[in-house]
């Protein structure tokens, strides 16, 4: 008995512990990754057949949707920086982020998208 209430004080410790953390959001699920979508339908479309395979996969190296540390440092290069690397292509990201029917418009709508920008439009 006495062995299991200390587990289990050591247990409350870490979770209080971790509560505590200077990160208060934890990373996202590979679940709560894969939900995510533009609000846009035909953006949607477009997310789901290009982006979305290596920017809600954290074993890709992307930075992912949504991650506000990931995105922050990449934004202040400008908006359309951002979008001249996509159709250019940058490091491990092909040109034109893999979608062919994409417009610049596009672009500059899934780049917010994925930077977590969406709200604003
Ligand atoms: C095949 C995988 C892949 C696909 C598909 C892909 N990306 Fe990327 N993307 C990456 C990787 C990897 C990086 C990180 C490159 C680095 O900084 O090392 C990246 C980085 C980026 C960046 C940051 C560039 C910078 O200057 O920091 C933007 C913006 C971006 N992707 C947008 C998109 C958009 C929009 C799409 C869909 C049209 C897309 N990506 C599709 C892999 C991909």
């Amino acid at each position: 008995m006495g062995r299991i209430t200390m587990g289990t004080g050591l247990l409350a410790l870490a979770l209080a512990l971790s509560a505590c953390g200077p990160k208060a959001e934890p990373p996202m699920t590979a679940t709560q990754l894969a939900a995510l979508a533009p609000a846009d339908g035909r953006i949607a479309a477009l997310y789901e057949t290009s982006c979305k395979g290596c920017h809600a996969n954290p074993a890709a190296g992307a930075p992912l949707v949504h991650d506000k540390a990931a995105w922050s440092p990449r934004l202040n290069q400008g908006l359309p920086v951002l979008v001249s690397h996509v159709v250019t292509g940058y490091k491990g990201m092909p040109p034109g982020g893999q979608c062919a029917a994409c417009s610049p418009q596009d672009y500059t709508a899934l780049v917010k998208f994925l930077a977590g920008q969406e709200a604003a439009q």
